[in-house]
């Protein structure tokens, strides 16, 4: 079942490529974004957009506001759940409200969405299962598409809320990034070399006292999608910061048994990003910097393909982040199918 993979994990993470070109068929068109669950009149009189998610799925809005407000030109305000719900929120009625869940049973995203629609609020869902409370809740959904995700870890599902939160920008900003997101799903494919290099890397990565995922931009929530995954099944205690806050505390922590992983993309904020990573070279920590640009000075480097737009680089960094954490966990000898403490789907408070 697990394919010739060792972990569910592992075949998700794989499987990302053919399971995007799903969640796009029929909707990145030539001619733009076509969603036939949604009709572009349910956006009307819509002024600003609040997301609603937890864990990963946050991390997949935090990539969204980025997106909407940088292309469809629309505010988007970006909640933890279990915090929106019990904080007596101002909900206007020119508010559009999104859940992102894989499940569709997570327990607080549920209850915020019944507390928006309760205030009179559109409400639409990005759900992978068809069927599930949330999407009998919500007025519209439009389905990721993952198939079912095995691994505790989200990951496959993650790749899919961002693509899904990418068309749903060009959609309603009225822009076509067609090539671009066929390019964004090539670039999901694994590289066995790039993987076998993660593996042998991934052993100087054990044995520190801790991790930081920095980056800018989209690459920030990316960043703390990076640190969950290591954290939730390798035990390890990881961080994801933007990287223009170091300096703001963090980097008193800078030592060589501290791990950053720099996420440097050469189209957003380059130079700015560059920097931050020099200033934790300069205080001695070990970094491993993701980039398509090579740069020398820190002790590890990945090296992604040379692209123009952000959200191919995204992509392809994504993956790595995700066999890192991978690789770490199964070095330090654990079970990355089933990490301890963590159920699949959270349908307590
Ligand atoms: C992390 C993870 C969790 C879920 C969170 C929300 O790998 O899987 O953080 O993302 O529990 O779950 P859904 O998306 O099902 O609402």
């Amino acid at each position: 079942k697990k394919g010739g993979f060792r972990f569910y994990m592992e075949k998700e993470i794989y499987e990302q490529f053919d399971i995007l070109k799903e969640t796009i068929l029929g909707r990145n068109t030539e001619d733009g974004i076509k969603f036939d669950e949604v009709d572009k009149s349910f956006f009307n009189g819509i002024n600003n957009i609040i997301i609603s998610a937890c864990g990963t799925s946050y991390h997949a809005g935090l990539v969204g506001k980025y997106l909407i407000e940088r292309n469809a030109k629309i505010r988007v305000d970006v909640e933890v759940a279990s915090e929106l719900r019990y904080r007596n929120p101002l909900l206007t009625k020119d508010t559009l409200f999104i859940v992102i869940s894989q499940s569709g049973e997570t327990a607080d995203t549920l209850e915020t969405l019944k507390m928006a629609k309760e205030a009179g609020l559109k409400t639409l869902a990005l759900c992978n299962v068809d069927n599930s409370s949330i999407v009998r809740v919500a007025d519209k959904t439009i389905l990721l598409r993952a198939g079912i995700e095995k691994g505790v870890a989200s990951t496959k599902a993650f790749a899919t809320q961002v693509m899904t939160l990418w068309m749903l920008s060009n959609y309603l900003g009225d822009i076509n990034e067609y090539e671009a997101i066929n390019s964004a799903i090539e670039a999901t494919k694994v590289d066995t070399a790039l993987h076998e290099k993660i593996k042998r890397l991934s052993k100087r990565y054990l044995h520190g006292h801790g991790f930081f995922f920095i980056g800018r931009d989209i690459f920030f929530p990316l960043a703390l999608e990076g640190a969950l995954k290591l954290k939730e099944i390798s035990y390890i205690h990881a961080e994801g910061y933007p990287a223009g806050e170091m300096k703001h505390g963090p980097i008193a922590l800078a030592d060589p048994e501290l791990f950053v992983v720099a996420l440097l993309s050469k189209n957003i904020l380059y130079e700015k990003t560059k920097s931050n990573i020099e200033e934790l070279v300069a205080r001695d920590a070990t970094v491993l910097t993701i980039s398509s640009e090579f740069i020398e000075m820190t002790d590890d480097f990945v090296k992604i393909k040379n692209s123009n737009h952000p959200m191919i680089e995204f992509f392809e960094m994504m993956v790595i982040t995700q066999l890192l954490a991978l690789e770490v966990a199964v070095r330090m000898g654990n079970d990355v199918d089933m990490p301890r403490n963590l159920a699949k789907s959270v349908t307590v408070e």
